[in-house]
């Protein structure tokens, strides 16, 4: 179990130039693999003798963060992948020296193609806590990347984006978690999008890339299951005093309708492609939910998203935000005590499962997070703490 001060987890890779174990995050039908440096310099990703890199307009990016995207076939096939990190303490204009100070190879797991059971762990509601979430991953699970066969962040993982070491906390709980050895989906939450650095986090998740724009909202596919991450963005009106004109969501919703009106229109490309048999939403606020004033923006929106995940046919939407944990039922379910139905539109349940911190009847405290599991066709969810 891992335990302590938070310094436990940001020594993953004590006296390593890669700070934490990479996360292989699952896009479209591929991955982005995604590392940290201490030092500037040139990344990328060797797999099976060819090498992938971060390439845009013919220049390898030079950073200290490494956005590799990798094909799925590739990735899946081989089952392992090594980081390459060469370092360029200056890299003038002319003759730059780089020296390579990271070879590091990985096992890597995918979703068994066909396979009809896997478990996916949630991290939600962290708020840029490392610690409790992984006592309770490793206490749930059993620990270690045989805890899960895939890793979700969803949402509000910290407490603001204000600083680019804020950004650290995804990373630690994935190294924290899978060690790099099992993917791991990304959902971003309306915490995620406040402070100084918030417009540059997009280069340190996965995102799409469509008509010059990436994007935070996109399907994937992990074996026989579709996967559908969504972003509501933040969780009051762009006008709200509280953004000061920073922001511009509307506008952003609206194009994820689009696209999810594309997805319906390119069915058998996506949810009804051979050998889908979950289909399984994730976002952070969970759109079937009711909310108040001032927290009711885009509700008509939501009930559009709503009704064309229906259309879907999700077997289960994931979400947090709330730091409860319920479930709401599918408006098909019988009416009876405990039926909780939120807006009544949807035709599949929610799973909200997230709680940064929950205090033990000893004043201890633990975090709660979720278990979701496939098996047999059907999808069952869970709290964990
Ligand atoms: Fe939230």
């Amino acid at each position: 179990m891992i335990g302590g001060s938070d310094s436990v987890s940001e020594n993953i890779n004590e006296n390593s130039v890669l700070r934490f174990d990479p996360a292989v995050f699952v896009v479209g039908s591929g991955y982005q693999i995604i590392f940290l440096t201490s030092a500037m310099g040139i990344g990328w990703v060797e797999i099976g003798g060819d090498r992938f890199t971060d390439e845009e307009c013919g220049l390898l990016m030079y950073d200290t963060v490494h956005k590799i995207p990798v094909p799925g076939a590739a990735l899946n096939s081989a089952r392992e992948y090594t980081v390459v990190f060469v370092e360029y303490a200056d890299k003038k204009p002319y003759y730059p020296v780089g020296v390579e100070k990271v070879r590091k190879t990985y096992s890597f797991k995918p979703l068994e193609e066909g396979a009809d059971r896997f478990r996916i762990f949630q991290f939600a509601d962290t708020h840029a806590q490392t610690d409790l979430p992984l006592e309770t991953y490793d206490r749930c699970t059993g620990g270690g990347p045989g805890g899960c066969d895939l890793l979700l962040l969803n949402g509000d993982i910290n407490e603001w984006s204000d600083k680019i070491s804020h950004f650290d906390t995804s990373f630690k709980l994935a190294a924290g978690a899978v060690r790099g050895e099992r993917p791991v989906i990304y959902s971003r939450g309306n915490h995620d999008t406040r402070g100084h650095c918030a417009h540059l986090l997009a280069g340190y998740i996965p995102t799409a890339c469509r008509e010059g724009r990436r994007e935070t909202f996109y399907s994937f596919r992990q074996g026989s299951l579709w996967g559908l991450v969504l972003d509501c963005g933040e969780d009051k009106y762009d006008h709200n005093i509280e953004y000061g004109g920073t922001i511009s969501f509307n506008t952003f919703r609206d194009r994820e309708t689009a696209y999810l009106e594309s997805l319906i229109a390119d069915a058998e490309h996506e949810y009804s492609a051979p050998g889908v048999k979950y289909r399984i939403a994730f976002c952070h606020l969970p759109i079937t939910e009711r909310f108040d004033h001032p927290f009711d923006v885009a509700s008509d929106i939501y009930d559009r998203w709503t009704e064309l995940l229906g259309q879907m046919g999700i077997n289960l939407l994931v979400s947090g935000h709330m730091h409860r944990a319920y479930h709401i039922a599918p408006r098909f379910a019988p009416d009876g005590d405990g039926i909780y139905k939120g807006k009544g539109l949807a035709d599949f349940p929610t799973a909200v499962l997230s709680c940064p911190k929950v205090e033990l009847e000893d004043g201890s405290y633990v975090y709660l997070g979720g278990i979701v599991e496939a098996e047999g066709g059907k999808v069952t969810s869970r709290a964990a703490m």
